[in-house]
């Protein structure tokens, strides 16, 4: 498939768009500050590869946030266990679960993942979400693919 051009320039902190790359959807997410905060502040035993060992991205997505800038997280929308579509929670509490961060929640079986994709521990979903390969072409302009 071909590669896609996001234009991010009206994507406020804390907002999500979606845009389809090779028939999947593709998250692109502008994390506040507050919202990168919240995510490196999870302690890593409560989740199942929080250094993201399993190779679930481009080498050169590095760190906790899993992604080139710290803001803007890139990710496939499916989820790891059976391919349903987690639905964003980005507020703390916004899932019925202990001390919910803000993430993506799977209406399926209950996996859930962070703010950087990052799958908890002991839920269905085996692995991170996946990070496409992307690139910044100007501060706005990102191309996927
Ligand atoms: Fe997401 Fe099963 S498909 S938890």
């Amino acid at each position: 498939g071909a590669p896609v051009q996001a234009d991010v320039s009206k994507l406020e902190p804390g907002q999500r768009m979606t845009v389809e790359w090779r028939g999947k959807p593709v998250w692109i997410l502008n994390r506040s500050s507050e919202m990168i905060e919240r995510t490196e502040a999870i302690d890593p035993s409560e989740l199942a590869d929080p250094d993201s060992s399993v190779p679930q991205q481009p080498a050169y997505v590095e760190g906790t946030l899993r992604s080139i800038k710290p803001e803007i997280g890139v990710l496939i929308g499916i989820c790891t266990h059976l391919g349903c579509s987690p639905v964003f929670r980005p507020e703390p509490g916004s899932v019925d679960v202990g001390d919910w961060p803000g993430g993506f929640f799977c209406p399926c079986h209950g996996s859930r993942f962070d703010l950087a994709g990052r799958v908890f521990a002991n839920v269905p979903a085996p692995t991170n979400l996946e990070v496409p390969p992307y690139r910044f072409d100007s501060d706005v302009l990102i191309t996927v693919g």
